[in-house]
């Protein structure tokens, strides 16, 4: 079963100067049910765009949105409480106690009242927020309050749970806590839908991918195939004085060099033979998400 269909989706706004702005272009990409899937792109790319109408808050220009076989325009309210949404920007109620806020939400996402209670006090403390219960959320730190956001966003334990650069700004601790978090949730069976702009972030939580760039799909799917699509036979090595004759086919790439391979050993062999001392390190391995983006959007 796929928790997430988006089809076609395209989103336009209009500019103050009546141009038209392309912020999701003709994405498609799908999500399975119970898996951690990362939503990557710079900045402006529209992944927050992609996330509104994933949500229900802003409808797509042209395409379509399902979340587990529900169409997200039609049954907004249906698919809105499969959902548990953490927004990039920080919205918090700020007048109220972290417990009336998490109390209120309760309510609205149908949580029976007799669980209430029990389930706020799970969340506080999965969040490490028990201790500031009963203060108002105007008075917490930023991290607190981005821990608010995520403990709103779980208490009715949604199927599907989305959210948007949480770890963006925040210190290391509170990362590494994010982190273990979703990674418990998706063990307990929720699907994940993770934004982020550091790539080894994604490298680090996501077993699949989609990569976007102006509004468009770059790349798609599982990590590791993706991956290994681009560390495709190549043997990277560095040599200490450039000024030499090269063996063919090889070239260039940043302060390394570049093979193509067919045959590791055979390959490594005859490098070794050709360059001799002059070879100051050479490896083959797996490509880092950061070399497919780069090479991917033309930034090198
Ligand atoms: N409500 C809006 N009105 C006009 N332009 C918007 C609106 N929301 C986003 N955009 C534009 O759409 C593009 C994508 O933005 P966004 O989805 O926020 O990117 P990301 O989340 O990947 O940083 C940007 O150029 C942004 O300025
Ligand atoms: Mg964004």
């Amino acid at each position: 079963m796929q928790s997430l269909i988006v089809q076609n989706v395209t989103k336009t706004f209009e500019t103050p100067k009546k141009q038209i702005l392309t912020a999701v272009n003709d994405v498609s990409f799908t999500i399975e049910e119970g898996t951690i899937h990362g939503l990557l792109g710079p900045n402006g790319a529209g992944k927050s765009t992609l996330i509104s109408m994933i949500s229900g808050i802003l409808k797509p220009t042209t395409g379509h949105i399902k979340i587990l076989g529900i169409d997200v325009v039609t049954e907004t309210e249906t698919t809105k409480k499969l959902l548990g949404i953490v927004p990039q920007e920080i919205v918090v109620e700020m007048a109220f106690t972290v417990e009336e806020v998490l109390y209120y939400f309760s309510g609205m996402y149908g949580v029976p009242i007799a669980e209430r209670r029990a389930r706020i006090l799970e969340v506080l403390h999965d969040l490490d927020l028990e201790d500031k219960m009963h203060e108002r959320a105007r008075n917490l730190s930023g991290g607190m309050k981005r821990r608010l956001m995520i403990a709103k966003a779980i208490l009715h334990k949604p199927k599907f749970l989305i959210l948007d650069e949480p770890t963006a700004g925040v210190d290391v601790s509170l990362r590494q806590k994010i982190w273990a978090l979703v990674r418990r949730l998706n063990a307990e069976g929720t699907t994940i839908l993770f934004t982020t702009h550091y790539l080894e972030e994604a490298e680090n939580l996501c077993e699949s991918i989609t990569l976007i760039d102006h509004g468009q799909i770059i790349k798609d799917g599982k990590l590791k195939d993706i991956q290994k699509e681009f560390s495709k036979n190549m043997i990277h090595f560095e040599l200490f004085n450039h000024a030499v004759s090269h063996m063919a086919n090889v070239q260039m790439s940043g302060n390394e060099y570049e093979y193509p391979m067919t045959a590791l050993g055979t390959d490594m062999a005859a490098l070794t033979a050709h360059y001799g001392d002059n070879l100051k390190s050479i490896r083959s391995e797996a490509a880092s998400l950061e070399d497919v983006f780069l090479k991917l959007t033309n930034r090198v």
